[in-house]
């Protein structure tokens, strides 16, 4: 069986170091907001390149927190609207909504998969207070365009990083692309914890010490609130880990590159496509995915030859119950991506003779 992902097999490349790490808390004896959160944020506000990190509980939580930051800060009010992509994992949507402000769906272009940049200003209103992008699949979302459409019109650009930790445009690490970016580490992401964690990574000082004091109650100082706030903190034991594999997270990403330059050159079906690479991405390659007409057919194809595979994502936003009056919406190319897409195995723990399956049989569809 060649595994998408096998979190047992990537978890133990380095379990002593985990289990030395999980340990030095429990001695600790200090569980929440402490030194291993310090050392974390430095860490990784230092990777991506921006001034300051705020851990969170989960990606939810920091995309969330940032448009509830802005608020606060008078930046956006309720009411205003965020552009994003159509296609998107809910969670991106579901903390605009959550936030009392409107989303509005733009398609992706089929060629990246990322939102069309092109059709960003025509949805442009008086509304109109911010972008957020989604690096999803471990792709970059961001071009030169987008930055000077924002600039232009004074919008706030918020990143989803969810899928894409290590990505870069251009060597600028999604995450320091725009004014505000948050990351998830659910288990699966290049970057995973030992649970749900995230965090947001800004430069924009106000906006991070006024989410730091909203994922804390609203309080900035012990028993006094500021803020209505929420309690979406960090684990120190998911911080301990996230350290250790933050040092990995380079040679992982490498590992994964390889695998799809592998992919690349070596599947040649005329049923399948593959995602286009664009000049000046750097992409991570969270996921890998394929497309192809015949997508439930081919599904079950690799099933019955031993590979596991994901759509990613079977039903999209607008097609969601929770978002009932977006149901009869069109979004073609949205609808397209996620009619014929399929995630192949993808992580920094596949050999080369599995490699090499996923390819034959890959080939072997008719
Ligand atoms: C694109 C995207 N945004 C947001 C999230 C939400 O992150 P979390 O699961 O940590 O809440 C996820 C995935 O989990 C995601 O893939």
């Amino acid at each position: 069986m060649v595994k998408l992902l096998d979190l047992q097999a990537i978890t133990m490349q380095h379990g002593d170091e985990y289990k030395a790490a999980v340990n030095r808390v429990i001695e600790s004896g200090w569980f929440l907001q402490g030194n291993e959160n310090k050392k974390f944020e430095a860490n990784y506000a230092k990777y991506i390149g921006t001034d300051d990190c705020i851990a969170v509980a989960n990606g939810l939580d920091a995309l969330y927190l940032i448009m509830r930051g802005y608020i606060e800060l008078g930046i956006i009010k309720e009411g205003d609207e965020i552009i994003v992509p159509a296609n998107t994992y809910l969670a991106t949507i579901l903390a605009i909504t959550k936030n009392n402000l409107v989303p509005v769906l733009v398609e992706p272009a089929f060629e990246t998969l990322e939102i069309d940049i092109d059709k960003i200003e025509e949805a442009i209103t008086t509304k109109t207070k911010g972008v957020m992008i989604v690096h999803l699949y471990g792709r970059v979302a961001y071009n030169d365009k987008l930055g000077e459409i924002c600039k232009k019109h004074n919008l706030k650009l918020m990143e989803d990083c969810a899928q894409s930790h290590g990505c870069e445009w251009k060597g600028v690490k999604t995450g320091a692309l725009g004014d505000a970016a948050a990351h998830s580490f659910y288990p699966g992401k290049n970057l995973g914890a030992f649970g749900d964690a995230g965090a947001v990574t800004t430069s924009e000082k106000e906006l991070a010490n006024v989410i730091r004091a909203l994922a804390n109650y609203g309080s900035e100082k012990k028993y006094e609130f500021k803020y209505e706030g929420i309690n979406s903190r960090m684990s120190e034991p998911d911080a301990a880990v996230l350290d250790v594999k933050l040092k990995y997270l380079d040679e992982d990403n490498a590992k994964r590159q390889m695998l799809a330059a592998y992919y690349y050159e070596n599947i040649k079906n005329p049923l399948i496509s593959l995602p286009s690479r664009i000049p000046n991405e750097n992409n991570v390659y969270h996921l890998f995915p394929i497309f192809c007409e015949h997508r439930d057919e081919l599904q079950e194809f690799l099933k019955d030859n031993g590979i596991q595979t994901m759509i990613h994502y079977p039903i999209p936003p607008h097609k969601q119950e929770c978002y009932k009056d977006w149901n009869t919406r069109i979004y073609p190319i949205t609808e397209k991506i996620h009619a014929q897409e399929l995630s192949i195995p993808m992580n920094q723990v596949i050999d080369d003779k599995e490699a090499k399956i996923v390819v034959d049989v890959l080939n072997a569809f008719k």
